[in-house]
C-alpha cells in the first residue's frame, strides 16, 4: 500500500476542484488527505468548503499586488504549509504567481490545474481564448508548477469537444466536470508513480 499523501489546497475563489478533492479523500476514491486550505481572498468559498469539511481553513491576504505576493507574505504561506507537512501542493483556481522561493521549498510538488489542453491558451480566460481561435478540441490539463506560467511539465489531460452552438459558460461548465474528474486523478496519479511508497519521497 502506497502512503496517503498529505495535500495542501491554495484557491482564491470558488473552489468546485477542491470540493471534487475533498469529495474523492472523503469517498477514498484517492489516498489523500487534505490538511490545509490556504486563500489570498477572505471571501473564497474555498475557505466556507473546507471548514464544512473540518479542514483547516487559512485566509493569507497580499492586499499590495493582485496577481502576486510579497516575498514575505510567500514565506507565509511556505510556513504554513511547511507546518501541516504536506507533501503536495495543489493549486485548484489560485489566482497568484510563485516565485522562486516558494517553488525551491516544494521541488517537483506544486501542481495546477488549468482550463485548457496546454501548451495552449495558457494565462487567463482559456475557454474565451479557445473559442475566439475557433479549435474543435479543448479541455483542461493538470500540471507541475514551475517559473512560467502554466508551462511546466504536463501530468494529465482531457479533452472536451468544443460544440458549434458552444458560448464561454457552456463551454467553461463542460471542461470544469472534466477537471472535477482530472485532478483527483491526477494525485492519485502522482501518489502511485512519482512518490515512493515508504517516505512520500520522489
Ligand atoms: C478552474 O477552471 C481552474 O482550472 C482554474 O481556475 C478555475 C477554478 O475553479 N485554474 P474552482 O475555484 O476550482 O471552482
Amino acid at each position: 500500500m502506497k502512503e496517503t499523501l498529505k495535500l495542501g489546497v491554495l484557491a482564491s475563489g470558488r473552489g468546485s476542484n477542491l470540493q471534487a478533492l475533498i469529495d474523492a479523500a472523503y469517498f477514498e476514491e484517492i489516498g489523500a488527505e487534505i490538511m490545509v486550505v490556504i486563500s489570498d481572498n477572505p471571501d473564497a468559498k474555498a475557505l466556507e468548503r473546507a471548514r464544512n469539511a473540518d479542514i483547516p481553513a487559512v485566509c493569507i491576504e497580499c492586499k499590495k499586488y493582485r496577481t502576486k505576493l510579497t516575498p514575505d507574505i510567500e514565506k507565509t504561506y511556505v510556513e504554513t504549509l511547511k507546518s501541516y507537512n504536506v507533501d503536495l501542493v495543489v493549486l485548484a483556481g489560485f489566482m497568484r504567481v510563485l516565485h522562486d522561493p516558494f517553488l525551491k521549498a516544494f521541488p517537483g510538488r506544486i501542481i495546477n490545474i488549468h482550463p485548457s489542453l496546454l501548451p495552449a491558451f495558457p494565462g487567463l480566460n482559456a475557454q474565451k481564448q479557445a473559442l475566439e481561435y475557433g479549435v474543435k478540441y479543448s479541455g483542461c490539463t493538470v500540471h507541475f508548477v514551475d517559473r512560467t506560467v502554466d508551462g511546466g511539465k504536463i501530468i494529465k489531460q482531457r479533452v472536451v469537444p468544443v460544440l458549434p452552438c458552444d458560448t464561454e459558460e457552456l463551454l467553461s461548465a463542460r471542461i470544469l466536470d472534466e477537471e472535477h474528474k482530472l485532478l483527483p486523478e491526477a494525485v492519485e496519479y502522482l501518489r502511485n508513480h512519482y512518490f515512493t511508497e515508504e517516505t512520500g519521497e520522489r
